[in-house]
């Protein structure tokens, strides 16, 4: 059995086709990549899957039941987890507290709350800020909060959405350390990622998205000298990055 089995999932937005008929499968301990230029539907996708939008058509499956349209806190509950590609963090409350929230998907006891916050805390590299205003704390440590506050609700699917946008090599390899760390506590992982050189390595498998459809899915190796890839992304990011190299 499949963990996730996505079938034909679409979304449109008004005249826009956001997702077009989508099918993926992950198996249990895998790390997929999800990959795709700007407005090609990876976040819908999470969105999609995670009951934030309603389908236009299409099927969600998660170990073996149905849970298309599910709402978003069932969902939750249910075992997949995501983080936002914008952080949610919660500005007022601390990073403990912000990852309570998270527990509080699996238990009502404050107490209870607040040790697994604690363990995910440190779990995450994030021991010391737990008393810390989720305001104060630099991108890096919110984006880590985000990734421990998704861990609290028990996921046995986690969503990452750019989880390494923003941070720098040294944050970024990091991040990569704590993605390994949460496949080896049998953690199934899809994660959207811009940075080739993180998500290459990372990944077993890679799914690529472009204006909505799915135009590739391979080991990255031959995704990286796949023409169609390299045409609608990873080409225009090379450009991208000669232009940068130009103007300095
Ligand atoms: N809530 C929404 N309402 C209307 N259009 C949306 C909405 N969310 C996303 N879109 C559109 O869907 C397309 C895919 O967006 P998105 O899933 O955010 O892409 P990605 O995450 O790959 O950058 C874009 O054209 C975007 O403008
Ligand atoms: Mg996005």
């Amino acid at each position: 059995m499949k963990l996730l089995e996505v079938k034909g999932l679409t979304k449109k937005f008004a005249g826009l086709v956001a997702n077009d008929s989508l099918d993926l499968e992950i198996d249990q301990g895998e790390i997929v990549g999800l990959i795709g230029p700007n407005g090609s539907g990876k976040t819908t996708f999470f969105n999609c899957i995670c009951g934030v939008y309603p389908v236009t058509k299409g099927s969600v499956r998660f170990e073996g039941r149905e849970i298309t349209n599910f709402p978003a806190h069932k969902i939750c509950k249910g075992g997949i987890a995501r983080t936002f590609q914008l952080v949610n963090t919660l500005m007022n409350m601390t990073a403990l507290e912000n990852v309570m929230v998270g527990a509080f998907c699996r238990t009502t006891n404050t107490n209870r709350a607040r040790e697994i916050a604690e363990e995910l805390l440190e779990f995450s590299g994030l021991p010391e800020k737990k008393d810390i205003l989720g305001s104060d704390l630099t991108i890096a440590d919110k984006k880590r909060l985000e990734v421990a506050r998704a861990l609290a609700t028990k996921p046995r699917l986690l969503l990452l959405d750019e989880a390494m946008a923003g941070l720098n090599p040294t944050e970024q390899k990091e991040a990569v350390e704590l993605i390994r760390r949460i496949q080896r506590e049998g953690i199934t992982l899809l994660v959207v990622e811009h940075v080739m050189q993180v998500i290459m390595p990372l990944c077993e498998r890679l799914v690529v998205l472009d204006a909505g459809k799915k135009i590739a899915a391979d080991v990255p190796e031959r995704i990286a000298n796949d023409e169609r890839v390299i045409k609608a992304y990873l080409g225009e990011r090379y450009y991208a990055k000669r232009a940068t190299l130009r103007s300095e």
